[in-house]
């Protein structure tokens, strides 16, 4: 099924321009298992960016590459030509790079405004822990966070949300101040790890329309199983099956290529079902959880 056949972008020019996270040959293993298997993939600035593929696929262990949670055991990151490989999390968030987790990893004791400042902590001058612990900082400091998480809570419309806990809100608001915790430190390069997942059909273009906006000053890299969501935001999709990358395109190349239609069928046949080998946009693929099953996730996970 993986014969590398399909429209892989293997070798990526070597000089990258500006803000172009450029991924080369990055390889992963968990003990035995390969998550990752020189994987090659560049996402341009200012551009949505797809990363899909079955489950267990290596999808978020490419996002916690890029992020720093995981080192990988051969290859590169850049951004804009400056190496990453091997920086620690907070350094690569300091570059500017800001993650959503597959869950939705609020903070529980905590109210949404706080937990959007503490995303920024590397960024403020005086440190948010501090202020939670009582050690005396600037009010001014503070003061500019508050007003930029509150500005954070407001891009992705939950600005009313600020006092609230998160066991109080439904999924979908929780998320999205999941997302505000990520916006809040500006980033350049911004992960999403299955940003609808648990929401409903009804929430999805408005979800498509904020990650649109969000390209418009970040590379946005979002992994997710909704088709139909991804085919209609990504300018560029990269599909991992079994830690290898088996295409990379423009969303009608992916959905055309039957190297993609066969990972996700799970065989190892040309075509699917009718001779058809586009992927079927109107349906989640087959192993994917349901939005439902997702939505029972609790907040800190
Ligand atoms: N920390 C880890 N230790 C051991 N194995 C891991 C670890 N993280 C991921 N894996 C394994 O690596 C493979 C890729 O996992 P990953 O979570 O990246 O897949 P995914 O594409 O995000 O899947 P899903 O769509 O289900 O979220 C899987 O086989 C998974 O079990
Ligand atoms: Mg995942």
């Amino acid at each position: 099924m993986n014969d590398g056949s399909s429209a892989v972008a293997a070798s990526p020019p070597p000089a990258q321009p500006a803000g172009v996270l450029d991924v080369r040959s990055v390889t992963v293993r968990f003990g035995g298992l390969t998550a990752l298997d020189e994987v090659s993939l560049t996402a341009a600035p200012r551009q949505v960016t797809g990363i899909i593929g079955p489950n267990g696929a290596g999808k978020t262990t490419l996002l916690n590459v890029l992020c720093g949670f995981v080192r990988p055991d051969s290859g590169e990151v850049s951004l804009g030509g400056s190496r990453l490989t091997g920086l620690p999390t907070h350094r690569l968030a300091s570059l500017g790079i800001a993650r959503t987790l597959q869950g939705v990893g609020l903070f529980r004791g905590l109210t949404v405004l706080e937990n959007v400042m503490a995303g920024a902590t590397c960024h403020a001058r005086a440190g948010f822990w501090p202020g939670l612990l009582g050690i005396t900082r600037s009010d001014r400091d503070e003061r500019a966070l508050r007003e930029r998480s509150l500005a954070a809570l407001d891009r992705v419309g939950a600005a009313e949300l600020a006092g609230r806990m998160p066991d109080q809100l439904p999924y979908g608001m929780r998320k999205r101040a999941a997302l505000a915790r990520a916006l809040v430190a500006e980033p350049k390069v911004l992960l999403l790890d299955e940003p609808a997942s648990g929401l409903s059909e009804a929430e999805l273009p408005e979800l498509g329309e904020l990650i649109t906006r969000l390209a418009a000053a970040a590379s946005v890299v979002v992994v997710e199983h909704r088709m139909d969501l991804m085919m209609s935001v990504c300018e560029a999709i990269a599909v991992l099956d079994f830690g290898r990358l088996i295409a990379h395109g423009t969303p009608d190349q992916v959905q055309a290529d039957p190297a993609v239609t066969a990972a996700y069928l799970g065989t190892n046949g040309e075509n699917g079902p009718d001779g058809e080998t586009g992927l079927n946009v109107e349906t989640a693929p087959d192993g994917h959880p349901s939005p439902d099953a997702e939505g029972g996730e609790t907040p800190g996970d």
